[in-house]
């Protein structure tokens, strides 16, 4: 049985301990599903006063991440010359968005290593000579790739065989293009998962909507499709717009559900 084992290069190697030992990850660690390897950026330094950056030619503001370090640890991790089963990532706001199909393709991979970003940046030379792949987890600019590996790393294990139970898969669906109904009429579009409520059922007087104990699982079924295509509308125009709505939906749209 295999490991996917995450390679994670970083200047911050105490980051991780808390994120990286909780809930599902934590657990898929001691089930040997993944294995995360630290790997601290100045363990690779070779000057007395471990430097890890330097300011950019040309000038400017902020300190680069220097090259020499980042492809000793690439060495250390793969051995020389080893193109085998290679996926070496750099996280940084400039990489290509990250996303469940990413995180699928990701998640056959049977290691991988994540370089994570500091600074103004990382040597140009970092990106071009080193990395297979770069990935941004937003646009938005965090103080370094740390948090975005986490969320890569939490986001792939999930998907990664024998990590979730049957059940708890299903939630990976959010973001999968599905058709929730199993009906014909029903286009798969990628639409936003759908409410959720738990006991009490009556809460301060906030009450669960009755349908949801009523025990017709086919009327749930067409309810929760509903709720999930009107959050999506709403949320996330750049997923889904009226207009490309099937007719089925649009009608569904339209159905009194609740009393
Ligand atoms: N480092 C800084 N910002 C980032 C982002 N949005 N995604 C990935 N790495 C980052």
């Amino acid at each position: 049985m295999s490991v996917l084992t995450f390679h994670l290069i970083t200047i911050f190697p105490n980051f991780f301990d808390g994120p990286l030992s909780h809930g599902i990850v934590g657990q898929a660690q001691k089930k040997k599903k993944i294995s995360i390897q630290i790997h601290d950026l100045r363990g690779f330094t070779q000057d007395r006063h471990k430097t890890v950056d330097d300011r950019p030619f040309g000038g400017g503001e902020g300190m680069i991440l220097k090259p020499e370090p980042i492809f000793r640890a690439v060495e250390k991790i793969y051995g020389i010359g080893s193109g085998i089963d290679r996926k070496v990532i750099l996280l940084s706001p400039q990489g290509r968005k990250f996303n469940q199909e990413i995180a699928f393709e990701l998640s056959m991979c049977q290691r991988m290593t994540l370089i994570c970003g500091r600074y103004e940046g990382v040597d140009e030379r970092v990106r071009e000579y080193l990395t297979d792949d770069e990935i941004s987890i937003g646009d938005y600019v965090l103080s370094g790739g740390e948090l975005a590996a986490c969320v890569l790393l939490d986001a792939v294990t999930r998907l990664v065989p024998g990590v979730l139970n049957k059940d708890s898969s299903r939630l990976n669906e959010s973001f999968t293009r599905r058709n929730l109904s199993g009906s014909e009429n029903h286009q798969s579009y990628t639409i936003l998962d759908h409410p959720h409520y738990t006991r009490p059922e009556s809460f301060d007087g906030l009450k669960v909507p009755e349908l949801l104990m009523s025990g017709d699982h086919k009327k749930i079924g067409l309810w929760r499709r509903k709720k999930g295509i009107e959050k999506t509308l709403k949320n996330r125009p750049d997923l889904l717009q009226y207009d490309r709505l099937s007719e089925a939906d649009k009608r569904l749209l339209e159905l009194k559900l609740e009393p």
